[in-house]
C-alpha cells in the first residue's frame, strides 16, 4: 500500500545554476545547469523517498519538460502518478551569484489547465486502488484550477479516512481549510494572510492556530517561523521548537523538508511530537544544501537529536 501521496498542481523542473554576478545587458555566463523535480508537492515526495518512505507522487505533466520531469523522479526512485496536459510543464531557473552568495530566483507561470484536465486529477485521486493513509496537498493552483481544487479533493478522500496534510497559500489555502484537514503547515507570512492580521506576537500565533483547531479546520496546525523556529498546536498541547543554529545556504526547500519528514515520521507511526521534531530537523537539514536542495536523510537523523522541544 502507499502510505503517503502527494499531489502538486504546478510542478516545475528547476534549473540551477551560477554566475559570477548578476548585471543587466550583459551576458551572463553560467555554469552547467542542474535540473531537478520541484513544485511543492514533488518535494515533499522527494524527501520521503530519501527517507526510504513508502510514496506517490500525482501531478499534471505535459509537453518536453513534463517528460522530463516524470525521468528526473523515475531516477531518483520516486513513483509518479503522472496525468497527461495539453500545455508545457514549467521550468523555474535559480542563479546563484558568486560574488555575493545571494540567489535569484526565476519562477515562471504553470500551464493554463483545461476543466477536463483538473478534473481528471481528481478522478485519479477518486479512482485510486490503493488509498493511502496520509495525502499531501502542497503548493500553489496554476492558471486554470479553481482555488477550490484542494476543498473539492479533500472531500473526496476524507470518507476514504485519508489523512490530509495541507502546505499552500491564499484562497487555496482558506477554501481547503473549510473542509478541515489533518495537518496545516502555515508560515506566519501565511497564516496573518488567512488572518487578514498582523498577528505580532507568540500568544496571537497560538490563539490564531487554536482558532483554527476550534473550528474544525485542522487537528494540528504547525506554524513556521523561518529564523524564528516553529510551533506546533494541537488539542495535547502547544510546542515550540526554536530554529537550530545553522549557516544558511539556501533557505529554499526548508518547508518542504520538514512537512516530507513530518508526514514520514507519522505514517512510521511515530508520535506527534517526534514527528515535529523530524520535520524541524529536516526544515534545518534543508538549509544546508545549494538551491532548491532539499534535506539530506543522515543530515537529518543527525539534527533530530539537537531538537529540543518547550
Ligand atoms: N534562517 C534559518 N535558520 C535556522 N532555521 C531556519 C531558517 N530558515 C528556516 N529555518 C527552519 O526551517 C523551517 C521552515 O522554514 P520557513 O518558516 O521559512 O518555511 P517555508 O515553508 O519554507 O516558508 P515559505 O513557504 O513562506 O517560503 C523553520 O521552522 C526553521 O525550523
Ligand atoms: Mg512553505
Amino acid at each position: 500500500m502507499t502510505e503517503i501521496l502527494t499531489v502538486t498542481m504546478n510542478p516545475a523542473v528547476d534549473i540551477a545554476t551560477s554566475t559570477q554576478q548578476v548585471l543587466p545587458t550583459h551576458k551572463l555566463r553560467c555554469s552547467v545547469p542542474h535540473r531537478h523535480p520541484g513544485g511543492g508537492g514533488v518535494n515533499v515526495a522527494r524527501v520521503v523517498h530519501r527517507l526510504t518512505g513508502d510514496c506517490a507522487a500525482l501531478y499534471p505533466a505535459g509537453g518536453d519538460t513534463g517528460r522530463l520531469l516524470r525521468k528526473l523522479l523515475d531516477e531518483e526512485g520516486v513513483t509518479s502518478v503522472c496525468v497527461g496536459i495539453d500545455g508545457e510543464t514549467r521550468e523555474n531557473l535559480s542563479v546563484h551569484e558568486a560574488l555575493t552568495g545571494q540567489e535569484f530566483r526565476f519562477v515562471l507561470p504553470g500551464p493554463e489547465l483545461l476543466p477536463s484536465e483538473w478534473q481528471a486529477c481528481l478522478d485519479r485521486v477518486a479512482t485510486l486502488v490503493e488509498v493511502p493513509r496520509y495525502l499531501v496537498a502542497s503548493g500553489s493552483l496554476p492558471p486554470g484550477v479553481p482555488s477550490d481544487f484542494y476543498a473539492r479533493m479533500i472531500r473526496l478522500v476524507k470518507p476514504l479516512g485519508v489523512k490530509v496534510v495541507l502546505d499552500t497559500s491564499g484562497l487555496a489555502l482558506e477554501t481547503a481549510l473549510k473542509e478541515g484537514v489533518y495537518l496545516v503547515k502555515p508560515s506566519l507570512r501565511e497564516l496573518r494572510e488567512l488572518f487578514g492580521q498582523p498577528l505580532e506576537t507568540e500568544s496571537q500565533w497560538c490563539h490564531a492556530a487554536e482558532q483554527l483547531l476550534e473550528q474544525g479546520s485542522a487537528q494540528v496546525v504547525v506554524i513556521s517561523l523561518g529564523e524564528g523556529g516553529a510551533w506546533m498546536v494541537t488539542a495535547g498541547g502547544t510546542y515550540f521548537a526554536p530554529a537550530l543554529p545553522i549557516e544558511v545556504i539556501s533557505a529554499t526547500g526548508a518547508g518542504d523538508s520538514f512537512v516530507g519528514a513530518m508526514v514520514w515520521a507519522l505514517a512510521q507511526g511515530r508520535e506527534l511530537k517526534a514527528a515535529f521534531r523530524y520535520g524541524v530537523a529536516a526544515a534545518s537539514a534543508a538549509l544546508l544544501s545549494k538551491g532548491t536542495g532539499l534535506c539530506h536523510a543522515a543530515d537529518v537523523a543527525h539534527y533530530f537529536n539537537d531538537v529540543i522541544l518547550t
